[in-house]
């Protein structure tokens, strides 16, 4: 323990379900195999350095609930504590990654080369700090929406001015990602989108983020830099528009600036929610185009409708989401981030590690429960047999022939549908068994 912040609290261990511990894994259990694989590398956790470490713990009505050694956040020394804490949670809860922001990890300085500097030097402790222990990076990212700069975007600034200075910032933050041996590259764009249609011209918006990324790729393939680029789709807030809504959207605009094979998708869940739809829709969806990628884990409040970035509590959803990412494949580059902020009212050092100590055990739960559906099988039996009509040749056939033909065959009433059950309450029963 390099600080005493986090004093009397022991490195968290696995103990199995039947701890009486507060803080011991229950069910994560880092060597476990499951379906062949370690459960720490099917998981590939990561603490955000942003929530866990800059945010203060305010919120729209109020100001900075938590004490913390490292504030106030705009002096070098405090960045320097800051870190020597975060290490030292890294090394209580032994997850294998951490992700930044450059905002989170340097306070800013008076002009680009000041904030450079100081942000580089954070690197370099990092790096000696990373060179002694486990710990890797799974991504680092440019915060391009806190900074007044950024009020009217990054890229799809309407002043060339900030595209120049977001072009800047990105190639700070994937060269320090790439000195890290950083195994992904984040774009996610809060500012990317619009307040109102009135003052914006959404083509030339486009444009210039579709050119940026194209940017991204060409400096990524120029540095050697062997990691997945990934962009992180969210509907709204802090934009009352986003460009990146949705996987959907997302995928349209990568297939349109010629970046479908070269970028993959960061996907949150509580951006899932925020945007209509389930976190396993986004998954299966991003996994049928090919650009799944990695996860936020963290969850929102059903009933408040905005991004509370809790941690996940919800092993049945939880176990749904691992359940699509075991089906294709699982991870490569990518992980398990937790995106995941404290309430304002956890105030302690305890708090921070039982918030991820909870989390990596609801997950690991998930993770278990997915590996037995898929080793027993029942959804893709239920499937195959669903759609098993589409096994003979002659409804094959079907998709080779044309309208006419068909019409023929229906009309002389040699193709007759008949109804049959989906079966949606006994899959929702089989679900529940493994959970
Ligand atoms: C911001 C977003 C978060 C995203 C992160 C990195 O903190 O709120 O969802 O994952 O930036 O891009
Ligand atoms: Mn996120």
């Amino acid at each position: 323990m390099t600080h005493p912040f986090f004093e009397g609290i022991a490195p968290v261990r696995y103990e199995g379900p039947d701890s009486d511990s507060p803080l011991a894994y229950r069910h994560y259990n880092p060597d476990e195999i499951v379906m062949g694989k370690r459960m720490e590398d099917h998981l590939r956790f990561a603490v955000a350095y942003w929530h866990s470490f800059a945010w203060e713990g305010g919120d729209p009505f109020g100001g900075q609930t938590f004490e913390r050694p490292w504030y106030p956040q705009d002096q070098m020394k405090m960045a320097q504590v800051k870190a020597d804490c975060a290490f030292d949670m890294f090394d209580i809860l032994g997850q294998p990654y951490f992700c930044w922001h450059d905002a989170d990890i340097r306070p800013e300085g008076a002009d680009f080369a000041e904030s450079h500097a100081r942000f580089e030097s954070i690197i370099d402790i990092f790096e000696q700090k990373m060179a002694t222990r486990p710990v890797k990076l799974l991504w680092g990212t440019a915060n391009m929406f806190g900074h007044r700069r950024w009020m009217a975007g990054a890229s799809t600034n309407p002043d060339p001015d900030v595209f120049a200075y977001a072009a800047a910032t990105v190639k700070m933050c994937m060269d320090a990602t790439h000195r890290l041996g950083g195994e992904n590259y984040v774009l996610w764009g809060g500012r990317e989108g619009y307040e109102t249609l009135l003052n914006t011209d959404l083509t030339a918006e486009l444009d210039h983020m579709g050119r940026f990324l194209n940017m991204v790729v060409e400096y990524k393939h120029k540095i050697g830099f062997k990691g997945t680029i990934l962009v992180e789709p969210k509907p709204q807030e802090p934009s009352k528009h986003q460009y990146d809504y949705d996987v959907a959207t997302c995928y349209g605009f990568l297939q349109k600036y010629g970046l479908e094979q070269e970028v993959k998708l960061n996907i949150e869940q509580g951006h899932a929610i925020l945007a209509g739809h389930s976190f396993e829709h986004e998954l299966a969806l991003a996994a049928s185009l090919g650009v799944l990628g990695s996860i936020d884990m963290n969850r929102n409040d059903y009933q408040s409708g905005w991004d509370t970035d809790q941690f996940p509590n919800n092993v049945p959803e939880v176990a749904l989401a691992y359940y699509h990412i075991l089906k294709a494949g699982g991870f490569t580059t990518g992980g398990t981030n937790f995106d995941a902020k404290l309430r304002r009212q956890s105030l302690d050092a305890h708090d921070l590690i039982a918030g991820h100590v909870g989390a990596m055990d609801i997950c690991a739960r998930g993770l278990k429960a997915a590996a037995a559906m898929i080793e027993d099988g029942g959804l893709e039996d239920a499937l195959a047999e669903r759609y098993a009509g589409w096994s003979t040749p002659e409804a094959q056939a079907l998709l080779d022939s044309d309208f006419d033909s068909i019409f023929a065959r229906v009309h002389a009433g040699k193709i007759v549908p008949q109804p049959r059950s989906g079966r949606q309450e006994q899959l929702e029963n089989y679900v529940n068994w493994f959970v």
